[in-house]
């Protein structure tokens, strides 16, 4: 008889954004009378942008004549999409970043899942508490954690990062030394930033002790405060020590169109093996290419109109999470993020448990959040609702939190 791999039968239960799915389904079905409001999945609702939806249409025309179709894409993504992403996410910003250390994808959830990939199982991990679950989720399946605790509410031999009021929702060191660190900053769930001058200590505490931290930064676009860097990279240092992951689902609306890239500096080595070279032949071997159609739309999002587009899409998210966030605040809430990320972490009223409070809003208020435990142990007692759905349904569903 064949074997599985018994790595995933450490998992909890299904995946944080399914589970909260098949509740709302089941919720819905017995109350088809509902008008349910969802600011759970941090799922993006606005239309792509004039300059995007311009570009696919003019791909697509592209793939429909023999002289300029396009099949297979090259490995690490289209050049025209590299350059473009070289320039104005990093060189624009001081950092150095050349076109060929960018490797184009479908996303930073695959990447962010796939990359542990490329380092041995003997790793220790280091990932926040509360954490977005793909990073911890990827790295169980591949048997570099013991087993769940169902005490602690967490799995073995990986060392969580608190983070908390008290440390404003950014790790301090750990103790014990990890081999991969995972750090998401703007954070996903608790929509905290973290400042240059802290980042540059974990750039260095990463070099010291020959650790890799593996840098989310998903939610770049909603930066909106002076002294939080955009990038690990405008970090001295970082080019020895740090990946980037990033998406164009959050800035751009890329939900449901994939696109993302993954940086990997050429400076950054394991004895003489270049990470870089791993991913490459780790891309070359298990991933065709995201289409050309979706990457001449990516070209777009960095075209002057499509800047200010999605400037103005940005904008619209960020004043939903003004009202949430000042709404929560009137209402009695404790509120944390909402200024340079699209998330609102709110501390559950009455003492209510994450998933209580789930389900008291859903029962209660017919809204849908995240509950705070799913992210980790010291997510227990918060609460996630993002800002990324309509204006009118971001002001009802403040509306009827406020009635409660
Ligand atoms: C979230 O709600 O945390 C995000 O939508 C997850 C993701 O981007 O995959």
């Amino acid at each position: 008889m064949f074997k599985i791999n018994e790595n995933y039968l450490k998992l909890q239960g299904s995946y944080l954004f399914s589970t909260i799915a098949k509740k709302v389904a089941a919720y819905s079905a017995a109350n088809p009378d509902k008008g349910i409001i969802r600011l759970g999945i941090g799922d993006v609702t606005q239309p792509l942008a004039p300059a995007i939806i311009d570009a696919l249409h003019g791909a697509v025309d592209e793939m429909g004549k023999a002289e300029s179709f396009h099949g297979y894409a090259p490995d690490l993504g289209y050049e025209f999409l590299r350059n473009a992403i070289a320039k104005n996410d990093y060189q624009d910003r001081g950092a150095d970043i050349q076109p060929d250390e960018i490797f184009v994808s479908d996303g930073a959830k695959s990447d962010s899942g796939n990359i542990q990939e490329i380092f041995s199982l003997d790793n220790k991990v280091a990932v926040c508490d509360p954490v977005y679950p793909v990073y911890l989720d990827a790295n169980v399946m591949a048997g570099r954690t013991g087993d769940f605790n169902q005490a602690t509410e967490s799995f073995g031999n990986v060392i969580y990062m608190p983070c908390s009021e008290a440390n404003g929702f950014v790790p301090e060191l750990p103790k014990e030394k990890p081999d991969m660190i995972y750090l998401c900053f703007p954070n996903n769930p608790t929509g905290s930033a973290i400042t240059k001058a802290q980042l540059k200590e974990w750039v260095d505490y990463a070099n010291r002790i020959g650790a890799v931290i593996i840098y989310d930064a998903a939610y770049e676009a909603y930066i909106s405060e002076e002294d939080v860097p955009h990038t690990i990279f405008e970090c001295e240092g970082a080019r020895t020590c740090a990946i980037e992951l990033r998406s164009f689902s959050k800035n751009a609306g890329f939900t449901g169109t994939r696109l993302g890239y993954t940086v990997i500096p050429k400076d950054l080595k394991c004895g003489d093996v270049a990470l870089h070279s791993l991913w490459a032949r780790r891309h070359g071997t298990k991933y065709n290419g995201a289409p050309y159609i979706i990457q001449r739309a990516g070209e777009a999002v960095y075209s002057e109109a499509g800047k200010q587009q999605l400037k103005d899409q940005v904008g619209y998210y960020m004043n939903n999470a003004r009202i949430i966030k000042e709404g929560l605040k009137a209402a009695g809430y404790t509120v944390y993020g909402g200024v340079n990320a699209p998330y609102i972490w709110l501390k559950t009223p009455d003492r209510m448990t994450s998933w209580e409070f789930f389900d008291y809003l859903l029962e209660n208020a017919n809204v849908v959040g995240t509950p705070g435990s799913g992210f980790g142990p010291s997510g227990e007692g918060y609460f996630r609702l993002t800002a990324f759905g309509s204006y009118e349904n971001t002001i009802a569903a403040i509306e009827r939190i406020k009635k409660l």
